[in-house]
């Protein structure tokens, strides 16, 4: 399916009866980008089990995000908040797009969402780690505000090479 310069795409919240095309378009991103943490086939989730974990990030007060054209899902993102009294108002963010949808906005997109849930829900830390060589992903959340705070030396491995990850984040009100 072609895109044009806008996507028709809708972001909005990932319901249960997602879970198949979300879990498909995670284990299709795992496969084709080396920027994603899990390598391929090491999910290791079904249908059922990813869709309880959606249920359960739901009671938890996360936020799960995707980017929707009808029936296909194109990408999303995920924010996971503190579980202590001390750190709920900070949250976790990882996402990813399909290639064809990629550098078209739908990033800054989902990151405007992610925002918005944020303030909406008493969130006003947003931090993620991206490793030092993804210039697309450092370029968008530098464009939507996020600043380095600082370098997790090899904190990854992958195909054998020792990757060090910026670890970047965005102060809301
Ligand atoms: C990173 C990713 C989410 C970006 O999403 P996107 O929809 O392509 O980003 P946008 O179109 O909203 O672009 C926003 C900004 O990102 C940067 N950017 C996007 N694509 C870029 C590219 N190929 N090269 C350099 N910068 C790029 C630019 O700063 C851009 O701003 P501009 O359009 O004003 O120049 C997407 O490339 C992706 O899913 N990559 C693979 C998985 C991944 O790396 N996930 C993040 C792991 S930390």
């Amino acid at each position: 399916m072609y895109f044009g310069k806008t996507v028709e795409a809708r972001i909005r919240d990932a319901e249960l009866a997602d879970a198949a095309k979300v879990l498909a378009m995670l284990e299709a991103l795992d496969e084709e980008s080396r920027f994603m943490m899990l390598e391929p086939g090491e999910r290791g989730l079904d249908v059922a089990r990813f869709a309880g974990w959606l249920a359960d990030l739901r009671l938890m007060q996360d936020c799960y995000l995707v980017a929707s054209n009808g029936d296909c899902i194109l990408g999303f993102a995920h924010a996971e908040r503190g579980r202590y009294l001390r750190s709920q108002h900070s949250a976790s963010v990882v996402m990813g797009l399909l290639p064809r949808a990629r550098g078209r906005g739908l990033g800054t997109r989902l990151l405007g969402a992610i925002d918005d849930w944020a303030l909406r829900d008493g969130v006003s830390r947003l931090e993620l780690t991206v490793m030092v060589h993804n210039a697309p992903a450092i370029g968008l959340y530098r464009k939507c505000g996020y600043f380095q705070e600082g370098v997790r030396r090899r904190s990854l491995i992958v195909d054998g090479v020792p990757v060090d990850e910026l670890l970047m984040a965005k102060l809301l009100p």
